[in-house]
């Protein structure tokens, strides 16, 4: 079977967030289960630049903001991807500095609405092989907004590829204007509310709803909520409507990346079986970063850490909030690395000023760290209010450090709170917490911070979560059900 994946990002070559991770991991897992794949991505300067054997596929003109516009199709082997990648090569759009969908000082690229909209029209003409590639896919799988034009371009092409769209994020809507749509020149019979057009203007990740054979989210639990006001952003009636080919299938994680006893970024391995000296060691050398000296009341202190993009959706202000307390009545230390709303990077800014030995912060965007800070901290803070369905605590539960989390979305379907009957039956491998304000986070934090000084109880549920298999062996399957039927 040919599966043409369209997406916007896709680790290790551009990645933002979980969905470049996502990119990765789930072609290959379907690769490895005899899906022929192509994964098309915008040809963005930084992406260019990694790439040295490329081929001219062929040249396509498609309608841009100010008439027409030329894309060539490079295809490319490379050396981390099993399968051909196919990179839309737009100079005009993509080939700029900085990141996919913002510039330098965090607005968002003026022209996002014709980037999105060239890249779908082009992705949609390979769709169909109307380049005459001589490799046209029975399904395409287009992925977040950025790729939401794709499924609508199709619809009316008789004969098409079976169209699968995944909603990796509800909040990011690619929102734009009426102006856009009309000197984008797209189709005038998609805008209707029963189409494209949402409060005045229209939504690219609307179009994927609308129009996609079936639509797909990252969690079963994120599914559902998607279907409610709360966490619809307005899209809940719709997805409501849609519920028969709406699908929540949990995403997997890259066993191979996220190994912590094969991880090259870390300094010692280990496994659940043997999880000290090596965890221990990964501690110290992640304190020795920050610290000129490393004693053993540091050592002995439980060590929380947080990786991510520092916005609302995270629960940043909670974790700022409860910072103060545990400071002030715990001997935990932070260990915190993320970039995001200036706001949030000027508050742990200040906090480790005010505390250098308790309160680590590098803000930035650090893979190595990443891996690091996984490793060697004892908790990982995932207070997300919404998490459509998250990795870093299916990372964290790999790398057996206990995830402190929110129940919602893909969080609520991974994460099992310690409680007497979990304990019992075993499943317990982290704290989740149900009322959404920082005193219920910091009272799963204490809870949490009373078993660390139970050494023995501890490392039942660190390996507990260390033995979870996270790949994507179920949910794989689940994806090739839905382009089979
Ligand atoms: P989201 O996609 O909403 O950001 P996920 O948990 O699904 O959340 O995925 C986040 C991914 O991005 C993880 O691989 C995480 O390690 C990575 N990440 C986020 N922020 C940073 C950062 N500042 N440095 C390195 N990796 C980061
Ligand atoms: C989005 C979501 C995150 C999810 C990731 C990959 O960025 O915020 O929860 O894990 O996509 O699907």
């Amino acid at each position: 079977m040919k599966v043409l994946f369209v997406a916007s990002e896709a680790f290790p070559l551009v990645k933002t967030g979980g969905l470049g991770d996502v990119l990765y991991s789930l072609p290959h897992a379907l690769r490895a289960r005899g899906v022929d794949i192509r994964l098309v991505l915008p040809g963005y300067r930084a992406l260019l630049r990694q790439l040295d054997e490329i081929r001219i596929l062929g040249w396509c003109d498609v309608r841009g903001a100010e008439g027409i516009v030329s894309a060539r199709i490079l295809e490319t082997r490379h050396p981390d991807f099993a399968f051909p990648l196919w990179v839309i090569d737009c100079p005009t759009l993509f080939d700029r500095a900085g990141n996919p969908y913002v510039s330098a000082s965090g607005q968002d690229w003026p022209d996002n609405a014709e980037r999105f909209s060239v890249f779908a029209r082009v992705a949609a003409l390979l769709a169909e092989d109307a380049l005459e590639i001589g490799w046209k896919p029975a399904v395409v799988h287009a992925h977040d907004w950025q790729a939401g034009l794709v499924a609508a371009f199709l619809a009316d092409q008789p004969e098409r590829p079976k169209t699968v769209f995944t909603i990796h994020n509800l909040a990011y809507g690619g929102h734009f204007s009426h102006g856009d749509f009309v000197r984008l020149q797209l189709p005038g019979h998609w805008w209707s509310p029963e189409g494209v057009e949402f409060h005045g203007g229209f939504s690219m990740l609307k179009a994927g709803i609308v129009y996609a054979d079936s639509v797909t989210t990252v969690s079963p639990t994120y599914a559902d909520e998607i279907c409610t006001p709360e966490f619809g952003y307005g899209l809940d009636g719709l997805l409501s409507s849609r519920r028969y080919k709406l699908h929540g299938i949990l995403n997997g994680i890259d066993t191979k990346t996220w190994n912590p006893y094969t991880d090259p970024h870390l300094p010692a391995h280990f496994s659940a079986g043997r999880i000290q000296p090596g965890k221990r060691r990964n501690k110290q050398a992640l304190l020795e970063r920050f610290l000129p000296v490393v004693d053993e009341a540091a050592l002995q202190a439980p060590l929380l850490g947080l990786v991510g993009r520092l916005v609302e959706q995270k629960g940043v202000d909670w974790v700022l909030a409860a910072m103060p307390v545990l400071l002030a009545e715990t001997d935990a230390r932070f260990v915190m690395l993320g970039s995001g709303q200036a706001s949030y990077e000027q508050k742990f800014t200040r906090l480790a000023k005010q505390h250098p030995e308790r309160v680590f912060v590098e803000i930035g965007y650090d893979e190595p760290l990443a891996h690091q800070i996984e490793a060697g901290s004892d908790l990982f803070l995932m207070p997300s209010r919404f998490e459509p369905c998250g990795l870093n605590q299916m990372y964290s539960l790999r790398y057996g450090t206990l995830p402190v989390v929110f129940r919602t979305g893909g969080l609520a379907d991974t994460v099992v709170d310690v409680s007497e009957a979990s304990l019992a039956d075993g499943s317990a491998n982290g704290f989740v917490f149900d009322t959404p304000d920082h005193e219920a986070f910091v009272a799963a934090i204490r809870r949490a911070l009373d078993l660390y000084r139970q050494p023995a109880v501890w490392q039942r549920l660190q390996q507990t979560g260390m033995r979870q298999s996270f790949d994507w062996a179920s949910s794989a399957g689940h994806y090739l059900s839905l382009y089979a039927f």
